[in-house]
């Protein structure tokens, strides 16, 4: 069983999720409608990354014989000024992320809830990596100029991404 309030924390986290989800996608949108196929590819394979840790959550709360509660999902931003922006937000976005994954563990030790504390332990990790990637992402921007050959080549790298 779960406690009303880390049920309710979770639920809250399916929908971060959802919303990631979403905003990823959305800027995937963007992309395709600037010709970036390979940045499009490469958020498109985010967005359904994001729709699994939301999956997981759901799962996790139905295994503990919560009761999952889905709502609204915010609109996501839908233009952005350049490539670079979009990371730099992506990266923003990942760094929140990791806050709510930080403070559901927090809830889950004052709660005394093991569990939930060790299923928990999965999003710490997967948050160290997606912050990590999208930075690096972020810092390769950085270090080619602003040129398009650069753009060019970074959309091609990124886009061979897999799943
Ligand atoms: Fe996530
Ligand atoms: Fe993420």
């Amino acid at each position: 069983m779960i406690s009303e309030k880390m049920q309710k924390a979770l639920n809250d986290q399916i929908n971060a999720e959802l919303f990631s989800s979403y905003l990823y996608l959305s800027m995937a949108a963007y992309f395709e409608s600037e010709n970036w196929n390979g940045f499009a590819a490469w958020m498109k394979a985010q967005s359904s990354e994001e729709y699994a840790h939301a999956m997981k959550f759901y799962k996790y709360v139905n295994d503990v014989e919560g009761k999952v509660s889905l709502d609204a999902i915010e609109k996501p931003k839908a233009s952005w000024k350049s490539p670079l922006q979009v990371f730099e937000e992506a990266h923003k976005h990942e760094i929140y992320i990791t806050d709510r994954i930080n403070k559901l563990v927090a809830l889950a030790m004052q709660e005394k809830d093991y569990a939930t504390n060790l299923f928990l332990n999965f999003f710490i990790n997967e948050q160290i990596e997606e912050v990590s990637t999208v930075a690096q992402i972020v810092h390769k921007f950085n270090l080619l100029s602003d040129n398009k050959t650069s753009l060019f080549l970074l959309d091609r790298e990124l886009g061979m991404r897999a799943q």
